[in-house]
């Protein structure tokens, strides 16, 4: 029998970004819509209505009640940036860290994205599909209902498409980060990338929506995340970067030139990329928990707001530069470092992240026709989403017209 309708009733308040288009930005970024004393019907998987209690008709068939008096409603958070499939940990590599070593060094070393590369070969497809959907639950239960997730972390065939097929199974929209770092049994970047495009991309692009390449000495030069890049979006996949992390190398110029939906970190960004983004039909993607966890300088997103760009945030999960499953975290420091306001952070991580992932039409706003994907905070004001810095401020989560307890191990979808 299908599941009752959703009625989530006696709301403080109802917080959804303003705008219609997307991605927001300048100040359209930043205007919430706030409805005190407010309702969130559902039809099955979608929004039927919001509105204020006043003006609820009388409903013709049963639906399931949710209490909301003391919380507010938000839209279901979305993280366009996480690489939640991996095995192992890098705790050691965090003690050493804490006590001076450098993130760069211990890559060099042989350890960093290596070493969890190690690790994910050894596991098996079944250890990375329950590992997904670990790192689910714990998304789930901070307020995320949307979540991509990269490979990156196989770099061979086997392992790569393994954790392709474990992100999907496990609900999550894939990217195939090929180009990641270059494993052990090869002996540069671009022998490499001539076995990734030959060998694992026709595969890949059947599962994967968008390819993803790690600009960076030590990584890979820009020439050779073009023609990664081009092979991909030949095969029919979005783009997207990772670039300026540490150093500035033109992955924001060649991001642009390439069209790509997002490029992401950009803590190394100066004036002139910043400049060059302001306009530009690539978002910004901002993960400001990766910044902190590195202790690295914090991304320009004052800058790049102000400039007009397309800016998104989203957590970064992983097991060496972010072990962060929390979107309210990092609205907390995005709030707190990177000097965006509550109602920027708000639409950075719901419409403007569910532009990265082509899903804007469906996700990331409170209205009539969008999924079900709402969240039930424990607080008087939506603000609290930022303000309460690491604080268990999610009750409860609608996805797809179906309420899941945020807190307990039920929530575990599909
Ligand atoms: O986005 N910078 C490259 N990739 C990840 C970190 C991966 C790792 O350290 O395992 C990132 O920060
Ligand atoms: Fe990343």
């Amino acid at each position: 029998m299908a599941p009752l309708p959703v009625l989530v009733r006696d709301l403080d308040q109802l917080a959804t970004p303003a705008g219609r288009e997307s991605p927001l930005r300048g100040s359209s970024l930043g205007e919430v819509e706030v409805l005190e004393g407010a309702y969130v019907l559902c039809a099955g998987s979608e929004i039927a209505a919001v509105g204020r209690m006043r003006d609820l008709a009388p409903l013709a068939d049963e639906v399931l009640e949710v209490d909301g008096r003391g919380r507010c409603a938000v839209p279901g958070l979305v993280d366009c940036h996480t690489h939640a499939c991996f095995l192992g940990d890098r705790v050691d590599e965090f003690d050493l860290r804490s006590r001076g070593a450098g993130y760069e060094e211990l890559h060099a070393a042989g350890g960093g994205i290596l070493a969890t590369v190690r690790a994910t070969r050894e596991g098996g497809e079944a250890a990375l599909a329950s590992a997904v959907r670990t790192h689910r639950r714990a998304m789930l239960r901070a307020g995320t209902t949307t979540f991509e997730a990269k490979s990156g972390y196989g770099l061979d065939r086997e392992t790569e498409l393994a954790s392709l097929r474990a992100i999907r199974a496990a609900g999550g929209v894939p990217t195939w980060l090929g180009a990641h770092s270059v494993p052990p049994e090869f002996d540069d970047a671009d022998q490499y990338l001539e076995f990734a495009l030959r060998e694992v991309l026709p595969d890949a692009s059947a599962i994967a929506e968008a390819a993803d390449v790690f600009v960076e000495q030590g990584a890979f030069a820009p020439r050779q995340a073009r023609r990664y890049l081009r092979a991909c979006r030949d095969a029919g996949l979005g783009l997207r970067l990772h670039g300026d992390q540490f150093t500035e190398l033109g992955a924001v110029a060649l991001a642009i030139e390439l069209g790509a939906r997002s490029i992401d970190h950009l803590e190394a960004t100066g004036e002139r990329g910043v400049m060059a983004l302001a306009h530009a039909g690539v978002t910004a993607v901002l993960l400001p928990a990766s910044a902190l966890f590195l202790a690295r300088p914090m991304p320009p997103a004052r800058a790049l707001v102000d400039a007009g760009a397309a800016v998104a945030l989203a957590t970064d999960l992983n097991p060496g530069s972010a072990f962060c499953e929390s979107l309210p975290l990092v609205c907390s420091l995005a709030c707190t470092q990177l000097r965006l306001s509550p109602g920027e952070a708000l639409s950075a991580c719901t419409v403007n992240a569910a532009h990265v992932l082509a899903r804007a039409g469906r996700k990331g706003r409170l209205a009539p026709g969008f999924d079900a994907d709402i969240v039930l905070l424990d607080a008087p004001d939506w603000r609290y989403l930022a303000y309460h810095l690491g604080g268990d401020v999610v009750s409860d989560v609608v996805l797809g017209g179906e309420l899941v307890p945020a807190t307990g191990p039920a929530a575990t979808p599909a």
